[in-house]
């Protein structure tokens, strides 16, 4: 970690109010600004949480549904116990077939709301970085389409770039109502952007990547 990057940090107002608050990430605070504002949570009984670590949006999808819900997490680290009765964490890469179908058995049928804040690790060619950030939100829509309920919530990062139009388009093939909103704890120079959708339409199509596969 560079010097700079720790005073920056160090000097981050959503950096200290997360901690104060007790949250394992600063994430946990764009999530509790969407929330406010859109209010998925409202009623939600079961939520998956893809891209878990270090648990910051588990911890805020913890207190936001009922102690007997079932928030589950995904990720390919490790995520540290957070002793939460609702929520249950497992190692996995959701790119793969496997870990999917561990997670539609976990739940065993459809829930409330996804969460998807995935970001593969940054390389720093910029292309390259996007191209798979929006391969894994496009892997979180396939995802949706076989578990999430009709009327139902989904959340994905995204980060802005050339394929970021096409994507938005497609889902909009997918839900019904989509927005794409910047919380006010995301950075503005961070390319982050977050869409978040209600409504599965029932003529839904998946990603042209994903149609064959479904189709075949
Ligand atoms: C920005 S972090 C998530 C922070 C989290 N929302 C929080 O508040 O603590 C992004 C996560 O996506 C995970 N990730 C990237 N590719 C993945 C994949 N193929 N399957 C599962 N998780 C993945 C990374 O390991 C990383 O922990």
């Amino acid at each position: 970690m560079s010097g700079r990057w720790l005073k920056e940090r160090k000097s981050d107002p959503y950096y200290r109010r997360a901690r104060e608050l007790g949250y394992r990430s600063r994430a946990a605070l764009k999530l509790k600004q969407l929330d406010e504002r859109f209010g998925f949570f409202k009623g939600a009984r079961r939520v998956l949480d893809l891209g878990a670590a270090p648990g910051g949006w588990l911890q805020v999808a913890s207190e936001s549904i009922d102690e007997d819900g079932l928030v589950v997490g995904v990720d390919l680290g490790e995520i540290d116990p957070l002793g939460l009765p609702n929520v249950s964490t497992f190692v996995g890469d959701v790119t793969e077939e496997e870990t999917r179908n561990r997670i539609f058995e976990l739940f065993g049928e459809r829930v409330d709301v996804i969460l998807s804040d995935m970001a593969p690790d940054v390389s720093g060619a910029w292309e390259l970085d996007h191209y798979r950030q929006i391969h894994l939100a496009r892997v979180a829509l396939v995802i949706a389409d076989k578990l999430l309920k009709e009327d139902g919530w989904m959340v994905v990062k995204t980060f802005q770039g050339s394929e970021h139009d096409r994507f938005v388009r497609e889902m909009h093939d997918l839900f019904e109502h989509v927005r794409i909103v910047k919380p006010r704890a995301s950075r503005k120079k961070s390319a982050e952007i977050y869409l978040v959708a209600k409504d599965l339409k029932t003529d839904r199509r998946l990603p042209e990547e994903f149609r064959e596969e479904e189709e075949a």
